[in-house]
């Protein structure tokens, strides 16, 4: 199902999100709508307070592929490199963040089950823009020179 994304000026993109404990169907129905809504909005990544659920979950979609992450955290950040970035939640506008080159998280899948993942480039940058929106920070918190997107 798609679910309707916020925009910024909602209270929910501002949460600190909450750890995910259940592992159940509501979790992996919640997933299955992210995953429809990014495709549909032909976005890099949703975050579930973004539509609506405030707590620790994201999708990502990527050249590397599509991720889901649940109760992501950083055990490292390497590096440094400046970019363009998008949100759903900001829509129309694009602005210029400075981000690690490289990262390490540790997460858990659907199930529960846990993994580790290194990601560079525009993977990373992808993760630590959803991993921001779970502490309720919106990119245009970081951004210099917010701009009307093409
Ligand atoms: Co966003």
């Amino acid at each position: 199902m798609i679910r309707e994304v916020l925009q910024v000026g909602d209270p929910t993109l501002r949460k600190v999100c909450a750890k995910v404990t259940r592992f159940d169907g509501e979790l992996s129905a919640l997933l299955d709508d992210m995953k429809e809504t990014l495709k549909k909005e032909e976005g890099a990544g949703l975050a579930a307070p973004q539509v609506g659920v405030p707590i620790r979950a994201v999708v990502v979609d990527v050249d590397e592929g599509y991720f889901e992450f649940v109760n992501p955290v950083f055990v490292w950040q390497k590096g440094e490199q400046t970019g363009a970035e998008g949100c759903l939640s900001v829509r129309g506008k694009a602005g210029t963040v400075t981000r690690p080159e490289k990262v390490k998280i540790v997460f858990q899948d659907r199930k529960g089950d846990r993994y580790s993942l290194v990601a560079h480039g525009f993977f990373a940058r992808a993760i630590c823009h959803e991993l921001d929106h779970l502490d309720g920070i919106l990119y245009t918190d970081k951004a210099k020179d917010i701009h009307d997107a093409e």
